[in-house]
């Protein structure tokens, strides 16, 4: 049997001198080509969770495989690290170098990649994220969203199965935002697993699957629609919905035969036609 991409088996964790859990008993199975949604209000676990995806955090009791490896044995650590990029919130933190084509060179570089391999990933990473030509332009010329970007293709260059995005959008404005959504929508349509933590609603609509971290431990796990009209999870966890799915469930109550799937305002839009 082929082991799924990403196994957490009775996963807890306690940061140091905490007592509470971070992460309680969390099983979890996420298969290869996802591309899923992690939410939950503020301390309720998913970087926490992310982090233990790479090996950067090591659970305190359960396992965590990656294409069946563990992170709990060091020799798996560089393969799994390999295998998955995380994007954090502040891209600041991220990029080491002064010159953009340096810094996405700069973890292929590190792994021992041939220099001509990794022209040619360098180049495709910065292609990926449109961000080809600003290849030799400084990184401090570059506003949030352009560096967020440039720390994509970072990752990017080093050819990850798995690319886990912490809030990576959070210092975005709402056009950097979409943009970056765009980006990880066609690298997932390139095969690449998608895990994006979130605290914006409207950015799980285009996720195959929603989880929600309440407490440490996993309080839904669903499509969005369903997390979207489960009333009482959404009051448990404090979760907003977009404003395109409160507006369809204003127009349900007037009686138009707006569906559950019907997530975005294009999609409402269509539904009306439909009914002209
Ligand atoms: N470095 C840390 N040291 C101690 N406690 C932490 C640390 N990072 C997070 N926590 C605690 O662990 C819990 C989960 O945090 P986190 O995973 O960061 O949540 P989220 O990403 O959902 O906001 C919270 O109670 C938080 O206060
Ligand atoms: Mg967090």
């Amino acid at each position: 049997m082929v082991p799924a991409l990403i196994q957490f088996d009775h996963v807890t964790y306690r940061y140091e001198d905490s007592v509470k859990k971070a992460l309680d008993d969390v099983c979890l199975t996420i298969a290869d080509g996802s591309f899923v949604a992690v939410v939950g209000h503020n301390g309720s676990g998913k970087s926490t969770l992310a982090k233990h995806i790479n090996g950067l955090l090591l659970p305190e009791s359960g396992e965590v495989t990656v294409n069946g490896l563990s992170t709990a044995n060091e020799e798996n650590i560089l393969p799994i690290r390999q295998t998955v990029g995380i994007v954090f919130q502040n891209p600041d933190n991220q990029i080491v170098t002064t010159i953009i084509e340096e810094d996405v060179a700069f973890g292929p570089e590190n792994m021992g990649v041939p220099p001509q391999e990794i022209r040619k990933r360098v180049d495709d990473a910065l292609d990926t994220v449109g961000m080809r030509d600003y290849a030799e332009r400084a990184v401090h010329q570059l506003s949030g969203g352009q560096k967020q970007r440039i720390a994509i293709a970072g990752m990017l260059a080093l050819r990850p199965n798995i690319l886990v995005m912490d809030e990576a959008t959070a210092m975005l404005d709402p056009r950097g935002r979409s943009d970056l959504i765009e980006t990880l929508k066609k690298l997932h349509a390139h095969g690449l697993t998608v895990i994006m933590v979130t605290q914006y609603m409207e950015e799980i609509t285009d996720c195959d699957r929603v989880i929600v971290m309440h407490h440490g431990k996993i309080a839904a796990d669903d499509q969005p629609e369903a997390i979207f009209s489960d009333q009482d999870l959404l009051k448990e966890c404090s979760l907003d919905v977009p404003e395109a799915v409160r507006l369809a469930e204003t127009l349900r109550t007037t009686g138009l035969p707006i569906s559950d799937h019907a997530l975005k305002t294009e999609q409402i839009a269509e539904e009306l036609c439909r009914l002209l």
